[in-house]
């Protein structure tokens, strides 16, 4: 979470207990609270909604390409719920706000349609991989934006639920959350999302399937909207442990993978900075990042604790602050801002590996932006790797059970312990053995990417937001089908949680 527009966080709060293997550990979560913090980096930040045209650039979203056509809808309708103003939390956004021109407003990191404002070649020369068109400053909680904006163009929607084969829910969680997420009593918090749901849970389209048909897309962790019990001083809010919610699906950033009964929500990478419109662009950029000079064997980016408190960090910045660290590690430091996205992307398509401990939460947006630059990935959670978590966008369709390796897993206890040198263990590998990660990690590229949402893609190309809508309607269908999905039916799990980190 850190290597964007938040190079500062404010406030530890909330524990989590997961078991990995019958290992119980403890993890410490952060979150970031608006406001209040230096660094240069832009602090509130949120989610608008408008469907004005100021959200669109040029204007050009539009249905014009989304004519149902015949029988490739068959299984794939949708209805998209028609939300009444009140919830819609970037109304400001509208043609002629002055917010478009704060650069610290949600209007202006989340305009374009939600992948933000465009990037400037001359923004800093630090960026020569980087291309002059196809990237934006996105920020990490665009995604339930990017995705309404999607869905818009969908080219299956329906009026008629009852002929749809999902619900979306065109509510936007973070951006509610956001800028009370900390500090602030449980009506704050929970109080737009409660009423959302008690609104949409008494609306027909509800009735047919107790709103088991219905989903939505929550741009932060699960364990942000799973915040259940009523301390006043906790952060988050209890939006997937309501019942309403439980019957629903949820897009979220990041899922329990130690829930007692399959989740209601699964994990969906991140938003990157790059948001093509054609496939020739994609394939381009997969070229340039094959051909990029790499100078490091390891790259990071990201900040230090203070006081020690994620010892991990500290071991990976002592490894690069020594002599021979210096040599082949490639360190950007996010206490001294990490807001250019374009030097975020040049130090990850300069390194043959990249760093991805877990911070705020197992898994991180820094991950995706690394593997969009060709980085392959070391992990040092299981629960971090994208074979746990992207259950949607990992798997290679083409290649089945034969996966060559594409990633590298370091146990962070044997790190901190000392008893493994994570230079040394990625020194071992081969140039050939690199170059083949590398090629796997090149071939996800467009399954990681959201296209550009406000024009038709030139093309044949499958991105983030088609994987996950495949993988819905697919779920959608055994739902309607009756098959029991194995829902839960009280929210003991949540409870459990909250027990445990007390
Ligand atoms: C944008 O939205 C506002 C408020 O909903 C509305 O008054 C205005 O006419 C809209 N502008 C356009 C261009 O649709
Ligand atoms: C990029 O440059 C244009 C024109 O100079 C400017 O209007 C825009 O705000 C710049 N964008 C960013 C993200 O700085
Ligand atoms: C919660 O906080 C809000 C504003 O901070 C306040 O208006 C409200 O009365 C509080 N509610 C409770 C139940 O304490
Ligand atoms: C959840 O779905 C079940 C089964 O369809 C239904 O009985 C229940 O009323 C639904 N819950 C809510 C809150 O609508
Ligand atoms: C770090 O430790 C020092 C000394 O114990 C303390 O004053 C400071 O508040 C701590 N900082 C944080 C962020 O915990």
């Amino acid at each position: 979470m850190e290597v964007t527009h938040y190079p500062k966080y404010t406030l530890y709060a909330l524990l989590i207990i997961g078991s990995w293997f019958f290992t119980c550990l403890l993890h410490f979560r952060s979150f970031h609270l608006f406001g209040g913090s230096g660094g240069g980096g832009v602090d509130f930040v949120v989610l608008p909604f408008s469907l004005n045209s100021s959200f669109h650039a040029s204007g050009i979203a539009a249905a014009d390409d989304r004519r149902p056509s015949s029988s490739s809808c068959d299984g794939r309708y949708v209805y998209m719920v028609d939300l009444p103003s009140q919830f819609d939390f970037l109304k400001e956004c509208v043609d002629g706000s002055p917010s478009f021109e704060n650069r610290y407003s949600r209007c202006f990191h989340m305009s374009n349609a939600g992948i933000g404002p465009e990037l400037n070649s001359s923004d800093d020369d630090a960026g020569g991989i980087v291309p002059a068109t196809g990237w934006y400053n996105t920020n990490q909680y665009a995604l339930e934006v990017i995705f309404h904006h999607r869905m818009r163009r969908y080219d299956c929607l329906t009026d008629d639920p009852a002929a749809a084969t999902a619900v979306y829910v065109p509510y936007y969680p973070a951006t509610d959350l956001h800028p009370h997420m900390c500090g602030f009593n449980s009506s704050v918090r929970n109080g737009p999302a409660l009423a959302m749901l008690r609104w949409l849970s008494s609306r027909p389209a509800w009735a047919a399937r107790g709103g088991r048909d219905h989903f939505m897309v929550a741009s932060k962790t699960s364990w942000v909207f799973r915040a259940v019990g009523g301390d006043d001083l906790r952060c988050g809010n209890s939006l997937l442990e309501q019942p309403e919610a439980r019957n629903m699906t949820a897009l979220t950033y990041e899922t329990n993978l130690w829930a007692d009964a399959p989740p209601s929500d699964f994990a969906v990478p991140y938003p990157t900075y790059f948001h093509p419109s054609s496939a020739a662009q994609v394939a381009a950029w997969q070229a340039r990042v094959r051909a990029a000079p790499r100078p490091w064997l390891y790259a990071f980016a990201g900040a230090r604790r203070p006081n020690g408190t994620l010892a991990i960090r500290d071991r990976i910045f002592d490894a690069c602050d020594a002599p021979r660290g210096r040599r082949r590690c490639g360190l950007l430091d996010c206490r001294a801002g990490c807001d250019s996205p374009r030097k975020v992307v040049a130090l990850f398509a300069s390194a043959h590996f990249c760093l991805q401990p877990p911070g705020d939460s197992y898994m991180r947006r820094s991950a995706v932006d690394a593997l969009i630059a060709g980085c392959i990935p070391v992990f040092f959670r299981p629960a971090s790797t994208f074979e746990k978590q992207y259950l949607w966008h990992e798997p290679d369709p083409s290649c089945g059970e034969r996966r060559r390796p594409y990633y590298v897993l370091i146990n962070q206890f044997d790190v901190v312990a000392g008893k493994v040198d994570i230079e040394e263990t990625l020194g071992k590998y081969t140039d050939d053995e690199i170059t083949a990660m590398r090629e796997e990690v090149i071939k996800m590229i467009p399954r990681f990417l959201y296209k550009d949402p406000r024009v038709k893609f030139e093309g044949d190309m499958k991105d983030g937001f088609d994987i996950a809508m495949d993988a819905l309607m697919a779920r959608m269908k055994r739902i309607k089908n009756g098959e029991d999905m194995g829902w839960k039916t009280d929210n003991t799990d949540a409870a459990a949680v909250v027990d445990n980190a007390q």
